[in-house]
């Protein structure tokens, strides 16, 4: 006997369940569908307007009215959900970021005219400031220091303006503390109770989200500044459990981590710890890693992108955000 109490070679051959595709198929543990699939778009003014992003091939920025095409196609796909990324125009920035509480900007204009055009595909809104201030910080700086709790005031204001757009989920990626239970307390008190907040909880102070940063234009704002004051040490995983602990006792409704593939481990975790739907966010710098190589000819796009889906499954998400979502959604057949 072996020490898992089944017998040894050659009364086990594994290799008798690997044997054909319809065995394989049977004994797979994993599914990827398209309903796993939360698509990040970034949009932008004008009109007819559609700009490829540098950085990340196949991601463009879109206007609105291309946005609300997309978001009609990602639906035929049976793509459940959207995260709107708005890219502010240099001018509309401000040190405290006084963009992000406007009722008709760009983000909010979005969601009305996208929740006007499509019914049953969820609508997710970034809660953080970074797009809007002129320094490229999450929140309100004041001699050198994010501010916290003047921050999170902000961040009320910013949710606020989001779900009485008609968003459906409301997605907070500044990590600051205490932020779910006000937006909660906020978005309860204006009878906007129906509101999900799906929070970032574990997110990192990470490199891969350079392209990102480049896609909304806050790479040049941020400079060289980094976010490790409010961000996650990329060296911890017990606090990433304290995070989503704080998120879930404040009323996060889903949970996130982020970035994905290389915190497979914190996905686990948080997972098996808190069994509340969790989300792994597969980051702008994945997505070009990956793209980047295919497009050089060194892998395989198609298997990889598919393969790295399939990792976060097994590691225990309940869905994925990625730029691929379109993509995958064609190769899976939706
Ligand atoms: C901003 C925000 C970031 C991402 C999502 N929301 C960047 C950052 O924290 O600097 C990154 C997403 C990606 O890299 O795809 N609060």
């Amino acid at each position: 006997m072996a020490h898992d109490g089944h017998p040894e070679f050659p009364s086990t051959r594994m290799r008798r369940n690997r044997s054909e595709d319809w065995v394989r198929r049977l004994t797979r543990e994993s599914h990827v569908t398209p309903s796993d699939l939360i698509w990040p778009v970034f949009v932008q003014e004008g009109r007819g307007v559609r700009t490829p992003i540098p950085s990340m091939p196949g991601v463009d920025r879109l206007s609105i009215d291309l946005l609300v095409d997309a978001v009609g196609e990602a639906k035929s796909l049976g793509i459940p959900a959207i995260a709107l990324f708005p890219v502010t125009p240099p001018e509309l920035k401000t040190q405290d970021g006084d963009e992000a509480t406007n009722p008709d900007n760009l983000v909010c204009r979005a969601v009305r005219d996208i929740k006007d055009a499509h019914d049953d595909i969820g609508v997710i809104c970034d809660v953080a400031l970074d797009p809007y201030t002129t320094h490229g910080q999450d929140g309100i700086v004041r001699d050198g220091e994010v501010l916290n709790d003047e921050t999170v005031a902000a961040l009320c204001a910013q949710a606020f303006v989001q779900a009485q757009a008609g968003c459906d989920v409301i997605a907070p990626s500044d990590m600051m503390d205490g932020r779910i239970g006000a937006i909660r307390e906020a978005l309860d008190e204006e009878g906007l109770e129906h509101v999900a907040l799906l929070a970032y909880a574990a997110k990192y102070a990470s490199a891969f989200y350079g392209p990102f940063r480049d896609a909304v234009g806050s790479a040049q704002n941020l400079g060289t500044a980094d976010k490790r004051t409010y961000q996650m040490d990329p060296a911890n995983t017990d606090e990433a459990l304290r995070e989503v602990a704080l998120d879930v006792a404040e009323g996060a409704d889903m949970v996130m981590v982020k970035p994905g593939m290389p915190y497979l481990d914190i996905v686990r975790r948080v997972k098996e710890s808190f069994g509340l739907p969790t989300f792994a966010y597969q980051v702008s710098g994945e997505y070009s890693m990956l793209r980047g190589a295919a497009d050089q000819g060194w892998l395989d796009w198609d298997k990889v992108i598919l393969e790295s889906i399939l990792s976060f499954k097994r590691a225990g998400a309940d869905g994925v955000l990625t730029y691929a979502a379109p993509e995958i959604a064609k190769l899976l057949g939706g």
